[in-house]
């Protein structure tokens, strides 16, 4: 016997029925998700092996009814079930990735409560896109904190560059392999801005909306002024995106070059970078090239001791894994700093929330100008 099957014997007694659990989020409001497909008739899948309408997988989080044990009832509508972070064949694509045990990364659940149904939403609907070829799955956690602080979040995958993509009718779609050309990453852009608008576009359609639990004339989203953020090639869409459509009244871009016309565009809408350590206007000439033409409000934010994938929930997942013990690597090799997990998913969901309250609802907490230094002494801003 080969001592990596060894090991995995020795772990099968501890993987057995057991959940890695995701800290509770910090906001003061519970959190229910949902996943949706979305299909948008009017477009053909740019990768699709067949002709097919482009199908999309977009996980809802949300604000909902603080959810408590009643002992006195037996009412299931406010019992909160927890979602697994990851379904099995995301969790087991991103363990080859990474080396981490088959069978660990499943048991990931996180602090949203699956299928409860959405409240009055208090704060405007935000769009997010993920970094290239990455799931929408791996950011879930730093979505939920966002939306403990009363906003929604519809986070899109994109179906053939995601590498792997699995619906709710439990069928899977994987990742091609794309070159790294600028035309391709440009063809990627436009198919991502696309996606996001077949997504906000999808929720004034009833057919689509109805299987939102608890949707209906007092939960309606607000979709004519939405934020947008994505991470890395996600940030650069973000751009593309409030360039070329005013409902996307804001955007933010999480440590992503620029790469297209979207540089030269520009916008008058609210804009802002979160930037990891060294990724500045000096090392990146997209970012100098883009900044200009930011017109309307704009910040970059610098946060010490992070790296390109800090901006992830793997800072969390390697906390969980240290907690683990029996044998389970507690890291996973991908460079994320070193920042801790529940630092920088508290510290992007606070710049993340004060950048959309003061763009989109006209609240300013002063974070961005500055105001909280003692609590966020790894931040600095430029404008
Ligand atoms: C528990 O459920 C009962 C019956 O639905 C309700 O009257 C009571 O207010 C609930 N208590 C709490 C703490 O939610
Ligand atoms: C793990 O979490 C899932 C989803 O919430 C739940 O169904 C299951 O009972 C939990 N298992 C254990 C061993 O706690
Ligand atoms: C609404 O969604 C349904 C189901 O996806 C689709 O059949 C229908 O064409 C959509 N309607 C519009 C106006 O897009
Ligand atoms: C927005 O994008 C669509 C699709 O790529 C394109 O047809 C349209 O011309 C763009 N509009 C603007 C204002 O850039
Ligand atoms: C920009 O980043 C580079 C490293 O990538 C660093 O040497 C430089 O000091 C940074 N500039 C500023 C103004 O922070």
């Amino acid at each position: 016997m080969s001592s990596k099957s060894l090991i995995l014997c020795l772990l099968a007694p501890l993987v057995a029925g057991f959940n890695l659990s995701v800290p509770a989020p910090t906001g003061p409001f519970a959190v229910g998700t949902t996943v949706l497909e979305i299909t948008d008739y009017s477009r053909l899948d740019p990768f699709a092996p067949t002709p097919q309408p482009r199908k999309l997988a977009v996980s809802l989080f949300y604000p909902t009814e603080k959810v408590s044990q009643n002992t006195t009832s037996c009412h299931k509508s406010n019992q909160c079930t927890r979602a697994i972070q990851l379904p099995p064949h995301t969790a087991a694509a991103l363990e080859s990735q990474t080396g981490v045990p088959t069978g660990i990364l499943h048991n990931i659940i996180t602090q949203a409560c699956q299928d409860a149904p959405v409240t009055q939403p208090l704060r405007p609907l935000l769009l997010f896109n993920p970094g290239r070829g990455a799931s929408r799955l791996i950011y879930s956690d730093s979505l939920i904190e966002i939306a403990s602080y009363g906003f929604t979040l519809a986070s899109v995958d994109h179906p053939y560059e995601s590498n792997v993509v699995e619906y709710p009718d439990g069928s899977v779609v994987y990742g091609l392999q794309l070159d790294e050309s600028l035309s391709t990453i440009l063809k990627l852009i436009d198919i991502r801005a696309a996606d996001l608008r077949s997504v906000l576009n999808a929720f004034s359609n009833s057919t689509v909306t109805d299987k939102i639990p608890g949707y209906g004339p007092l939960t309606k989203f607000k979709t004519d002024k939405v934020g947008v953020f994505g991470h890395s090639l996600g940030g650069a869409t973000a751009l593309q995106v409030v360039a070329n459509d005013t409902r996307f009244a804001a955007g933010l871009n999480v440590d992503g070059s620029f790469w297209g016309a979207e540089q030269q565009v520009g916008t008058e809408a609210p804009f802002m970078v979160i930037a990891a350590e060294g990724h500045n206007r000096t090392s990146d000439e997209s970012w100098a090239a883009t900044w200009p033409n930011i017109r309307g409000f704009k910040r970059e934010a610098t946060v010490k001791g992070t790296e390109h994938n800090s901006f992830t929930d793997t800072g969390l997942f390697v906390e969980m894994l240290g907690e683990l013990g029996g044998g389970v690597p507690a890291n996973i090799p991908i460079p994320i700093g070193t920042i801790k997990g529940t630092r920088i998913t508290a510290l992007q969901r606070a710049l993340v929330t004060s950048f959309f309250k003061r763009s989109l609802d006209g609240e300013n907490d002063g974070l961005l100008d500055g105001a909280a230094a003692e609590e966020w002494p790894e931040v600095s801003f430029q404008q």
